[in-house]
C-alpha cells in the first residue's frame, strides 16, 4: 500500500501535487508519505500484536529524525547500528528503553554512549565484543542487558550483499558456539546476558526462512534453559519485504502467520526490527530531466539525480519503477516495468562520471524531454540513508507530505556544507 497516485494525469503524494512540490523545493528530491508510514507501522504492529513485541524501526533504512519522530509517535522503538544512529533516535525523542543496538564493530566510545543513554538491549556479535562491553559496563557502573546475535546458517535467498544469516558472513556467532558463550558469561555480574538475536538478511521474501531459523534458535533457547540460563529475550530482526514491482512482498500478516505460532507461550520478550517494509513504499525520489540523447542505438535520459542519491541500482542491480510525474494520458499500467509495452526503451542515468551511474536500465517510459520530472518508486528505504557526496554533489532535500500539508524535513545541502569540514 502507498499513497502515491495519479490524479488527472499528474502524480500526487497523498493530497499534494508532486510537480508543485518539486518546483518549490527543487530536485533531486525525496518525498515521503506520512500516512503510508503510519499505516505500515500500524499493520505491522497489529499483525504481531499477540506477541506484544517491541517493534524497533530499523534506523538505517530511513534515518531522518522527523520520520523517526513520526514512527515514535505511532508507537515504535528503534534498532540502531552506530553512535550516529543512537544520536538520531535520541534526537527524535526516543525512549532509550525502546532502543536496541546491533553491529559487528562497535567502538568503545559508541558502547559507552549507549551504556550512558541506558538503552534496552545490546545485540553483541562476538565473544570479543561481549568481553569489551562487560568491561566498559563495569567502568560506567551500569548493568546492561545483552542478547547474543547468533547465526542460524539459513540462506535467505536474497542478494549476496544483503544476506546476513549464513555462516560465511561476518554477523553473529555460530549456533554451536553460542551455548558455550552463555556457559561462560551468563553469570557475569557486570552484564545480564539473557537474550538471543538473529537477522537473516534483507529482504527475505519467504516467511518459511524465518520458520527454519527460529526453530533452530528455539532449540538453543531450550538447551540454554536446561543449562540453567534464564533466556527471556528474543530479537528476530528485520528483513520483511516491500513492493518493488507490484505487490510481490508477503504482508506483515503472512509473516506473522508463520512467526507468531512459533513464539507464542514461550515466555520470551519478542523484539522485531522492520525497516524496508515500513519505509520503502512510503518514499519516492523525484528527479528532473536535463538532457535526452542517443548514443549508438541507445537512448539515454540524463537526469539530475544519480547514484549519489540512490545507489541501489548500481550496487545491487536493484530495479525501481520509474515513470514521468506528469504522465498525462500515459498512466503506468502497474508498477511492474516488465508489464509496460510500447515506447522506446531508454536508460535513465545521472551526471556522475561512472558507467555504473544509472537509476534504471532498458526501461520503456513515455517520451520525456528536458525539464520533465521522473519519479523513482519504492525508494523510501535505503535511498537517502545510503546517499553520498561523490563528485561533490550536495545531498538531496527531503519533504514529508501529510494529507495536503507539505513540510521540508531536510534542506538541500549547500556548497558550504560540502566544504565546511575541510576548513581546518
Ligand atoms: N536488523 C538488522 C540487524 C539489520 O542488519 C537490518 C538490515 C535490519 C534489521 C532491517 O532490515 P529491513 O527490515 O530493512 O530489511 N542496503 C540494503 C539493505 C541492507 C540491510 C542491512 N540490514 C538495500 O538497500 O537493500
Amino acid at each position: 500500500m502507498d499513497l502515491f497516485e495519479y490524479r488527472n494525469g499528474a502524480l500526487c503524494a497523498e493530497a499534494a501535487d508532486v510537480a508543485r512540490i518539486a518546483d518549490d523545493h527543487g530536485t533531486p528530491l525525496y518525498i515521503y508519505s506520512a500516512n503510508t508510514l503510519r499505516e505500515h507501522y500500524r499493520r505491522f504492529a497489529a499483525a504481531f500484536a499477540e506477541l506484544r513485541p517491541l517493534v524497533c524501526f530499523s534506523v538505517k533504512s530511513c534515518q531522518n529524525i522527523h520520520i523517526l519522530r513520526l514512527l515514535r509517535e505511532a508507537g515504535s522503538g528503534f534498532d540502531v547500528v552506530s553512535g550516529g544512529e543512537l544520536e538520531r533516535a535520541l534526537a527524535a525523542g526516543a525512549d532509550p528503553a525502546r532502543i536496541v543496538y546491533a553491529g559487528v564493530g562497535k567502538t568503545d566510545a559508541e558502547i559507552r554512549a549507549a551504556l550512558k543513554a541506558g538503552i534496552h538491549v545490546f545485540n553483541v556479535e562476538s565473544e570479543s565484543e561481549l568481553i569489551e562491553t562487560a568491561a566498559l559496563a563495569g567502568a560506567v557502573g551500569v548493568r546492561p542487558t545483552l542478547a547474543l546475535r547468533v547465526n542460524p546458517d539459513v540462506d535467505a535467498e536474497t542478494h549476496e550483499y544483503t544476506t546476513t544469516g549464513r555462516k560465511e558472513t561476518k554477523f553473529g556467532v555460530d549456533l554451536e558456539v553460542a551455548r558455550d558463550v552463555f556457559r561462560r558469561f551468563a553469570a557475569d555480574p557486570r552484564v545480564s546476558l539473557s537474550g538471543l538475536h538473529l537477522h537473516l538478511g534483507s529482504p527475505v521474501l519467504s516467511p518459511q526462512a524465518y520458520r527454519v531459523a527460529l526453530e533452530r534458535v528455539l532449540e538453543l533457547v531450550d538447551a540454554l534453559r536446561r543449562d540453567g540460563v534464564a533466556v527471556d529475550t528474543l530479537d528476530a530482526g528485520g528483513g520483511f519485504g516491500a513492493h518493488y514491482r507490484g505487490d510481490e512482498a508477503p504482508s506483515a500478516a503472512r509473516y506473522a502467520e508463520v512467526i507468531v505460532p512459533l513464539l507464542r507461550g514461550r515466555g520470551l520478550h519478542v523484539i522485531l526490527e522492520p525497516g524496508r517494509s515500513i519505509a520503502a513504499n512510503a518514499g519516492i525520489l523525484v528527479t528532473r530531466v536535463l538532457h535526452v540523447k542517443m548514443s549508438g542505438s541507445k537512448r539515454f535520459v540524463i537526469v539530475d539525480g544519480s547514484m549519489t542519491d540512490l545507489i541501489r541500482p548500481a550496487l545491487y542491480g536493484a530495479a525501481h519503477f520509474a515513470w514521468p510525474v506528469q504522465a498525462g494520458a500515459h498512466l503506468p499500467p502497474s508498477r511492474d516495468a516488465d508489464a509496460v509495452t510500447g515506447f522506446e526503451p531508454c536508460d535513465i542515468v545521472g551526471p556522475v562520471c561512472e558507467s555504473g551511474d544509472f537509476l534504471a536500465r532498458d526501461r520503456r517510459i513515455p517520451p520525456v524531454r528536458r525539464g520533465d520530472l521522473i519519479a523513482l518508486y519504492t525508494t523510501g528505504a535505503y535511498g537517502m540513508s545510503m546517499s553520498s557526496q561523490y563528485n561533490s554533489r550536495p545531498r538531496a532535500a527531503e519533504v514529508l507530505v501529510d494529507g495536503s500539508a507539505v513540510r521540508l524535513i531536510r534542506r538541500r545541502e549547500t556548497m558550504d556544507d560540502l566544504l565546511a569540514p575541510e576548513r581546518v
